[in-house]
């Protein structure tokens, strides 16, 4: 609750859990799901930001530099219930002197799961499999069914050792598998666990028999994964991404899909979500999902109780824990 009896104004662009609704409605004077209310009437939810000191919004909500610019004086922070923040222009909410925060930790576990979700439902033909069991076709076990790849003693490539490629690394290596990393440093990160280094490309790709992308969605990291990077793997060998679609250009991972560089694809992110390339959509040894790598309830609970904590420190004037920006 504010010191003072009036309450700050938020706009909360989407439903939140129910935990996190009610403390929003008990210390904040709200407009809640503004995101729904702004696809109803075909307009910008924009519209519904005028005068509050904070804006709550999620990657499914894009701020733009003309949207920012649009925003009333008001507006001193905007917090994202993400670990991502590509989806806010932060250089114009810094121009506008408008902190920018989001909820990196806490999604680590619940990310690495599900990318090893993918790296298994890849692996083992879990979009076949689950097709065959719902359509009364199947004529029972074969000793040719459905046969996919083996993890274990395999070569895991990552890039981005970060929090999450971390996590990653560790499930798998329970697996069986066998860690490789690309990192240009000269410094060898030191890690809890056995990994090998690769400082440049020249070994990476060729190592690679499984990758899995923990990279943020930069302009530099744009379609980070190309053709000429996969015609460097193995033929046969799988690749999953749980950080952002725009890192990896479909059009040449799909081309891979048809020509045998690649068995198969685990992918949770798109760059044009909710819109997932056709491509894909027709291809059984791709394994699909929406964009769920942080969805279990104490995961969503946990960045909602980061952001709402991000929000208070900007208002009471403290520097919050998980700024991403310095405006002037
Ligand atoms: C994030 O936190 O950026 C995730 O993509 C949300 O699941």
């Amino acid at each position: 609750m504010n010191a003072s009896s009036q309450k700050y104004k938020i706009a909360v662009t989407q439903r939140m859990p129910e935990p996190i609704r009610e403390r929003i409605l008990r210390d904040f004077d709200a407009r809640l799901d503004v995101s729904s209310a702004a696809q109803e009437q075909m307009g910008s939810w924009i519209q519904y930001c005028d005068g509050v000191d904070a804006i709550l919004c999620t990657p499914a909500d894009r701020m733009s530099a003309a949207d920012i610019a649009a925003l009333s004086s008001s507006v001193r922070v905007i917090s994202t219930f993400s670990v991502g923040y590509d989806h806010i222009d932060v250089r114009a909410a810094t121009a506008h002197g408008i902190l920018v925060t989001n909820t990196p930790g806490v999604v680590t576990d619940a990310t690495a799961d599900i990318a090893l979700l993918l790296l298994l439902g890849a692996a083992r033909r879990a979009t076949e499999g689950q097709a065959l069991a719902r359509s009364g076709a199947w004529r029972g076990w074969n000793p040719t069914q459905l046969l996919g790849n083996d993890l274990t003693e395999r070569v895991l490539g990552i890039v981005g050792m970060g929090r999450i490629g971390q996590a990653v690394a560790k499930r798998a290596i329970s697996f069986g598998m066998h860690v490789h990393y690309l990192s240009g440093s000269d410094r060898p990160k030191s890690l809890p666990f056995p990994a090998r280094q690769h400082c440049t490309e020249n070994t990476f790709w060729s190592a690679c028999e499984f990758l899995s992308l923990h990279l943020p969605s930069t302009p530099e990291n744009y379609h980070f994964l190309n053709a000429q990077r996969l015609s460097q793997m193995p033929c046969g060998s799988i690749l999953v991404n749980t950080s952002r679609g725009e890192i990896v250009d479909d059009d040449a991972v799909i081309a891979a899909l048809h020509g045998g560089r690649l068995a198969a694809v685990g992918l949770d992110v798109y760059p044009d979500e909710p819109r997932i390339p056709a491509g894909y959509l027709a291809l059984p040894n791709a394994f699909l999902l929406p964009h769920l790598g942080s969805a279990t309830h104490g995961t969503r609970l946990a960045m909602g109780v980061r952001a709402l904590d991000n929000i208070d420190a900007v208002l009471r004037g403290d520097v919050p824990q998980d700024c991403v920006n310095e405006p002037a």
